[in-house]
């Protein structure tokens, strides 16, 4: 399969999530791409109404690229718990929600993590704790040209949450091989294993 290459220049970054933002600027930085991200162009979300990692991604990276007439690059991700039948998986942001009861809007995610392990609990003590994260990488050009490209971690959940780097669920994921959580990790030795890098070693060898 033929890849459109990506040329030196601005590349939006269509998310408005700072550890993604953070993340993907840190692996976009050897390949003389200028990363600019939604927020800073105030370019608007749009609603991730897709059922898979794949078509929301490909939703945030076209409305980018329309909205800035650059090419984008949108991440869409979550975290698949393997006893509870993959979820929360497309919705793992969602599990974050705030109600308003809660002091909403807004993202919660010690509350998220808790509610993965409350559902592990019911199970009983010797449920499988295994887990990936995913990440899909969706590339989008002005014409409307794309690209997609997926990566994935293995590893368990621990419980209670350890560690204060990262983002999201990094406190409760263990990766397979190690003993500390993405959260207790230096961020360059996350970045050498996580989904994100996975996903973005094949978008390289595609695009650059
Ligand atoms: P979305 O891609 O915006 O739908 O959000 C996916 C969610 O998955 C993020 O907001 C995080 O909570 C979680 N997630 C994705 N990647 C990571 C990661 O590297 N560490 C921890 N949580 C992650």
């Amino acid at each position: 399969m033929t890849h459109r290459k990506l040329q030196p220049g601005k590349l939006v970054i269509a998310s408005h999530n700072a550890g993604k933002v953070r993340e993907i600027r840190a692996l976009l930085a050897p390949f003389g791409i200028e990363p600019v991200s939604a927020g800073e162009l105030g370019l608007p979300e749009p609603e991730e109404t897709g059922t898979t990692f794949a078509e929301n991604a490909l939703l945030k990276a076209h409305a980018s690229a329309q909205g800035s007439g650059l090419p984008a690059l949108a991440d869409d991700s979550g975290l698949c718990v393997a006893a509870l039948g993959g979820a929360p998986g497309v919705y793992t942001a969602d599990w974050a929600e705030k109600e308003r009861f809660e002091g909403g809007p807004g993202r919660d995610w010690y509350m998220a993590m808790g509610k993965v392990e409350g559902k592990l609990a019911e199970l009983g003590p010797d449920t499988d704790r295994s887990a990936y994260f995913i990440c899909t990488l969706a590339l989008a050009w002005p014409d409307g040209h794309q690209e997609v490209f997926e990566g994935r971690v293995h590893g368990s959940l621990t419980w209670p949450p350890r560690g204060t780097l990262g983002f999201g669920y990094d406190p409760v994921f263990v990766p397979a091989g190690r003993t500390e959580t993405f959260a207790e990790l230096d961020p360059a030795e996350k970045h050498a294993m996580s989904h994100r890098a996975d996903a973005f070693h094949k978008l390289v060898e595609a695009v650059f």
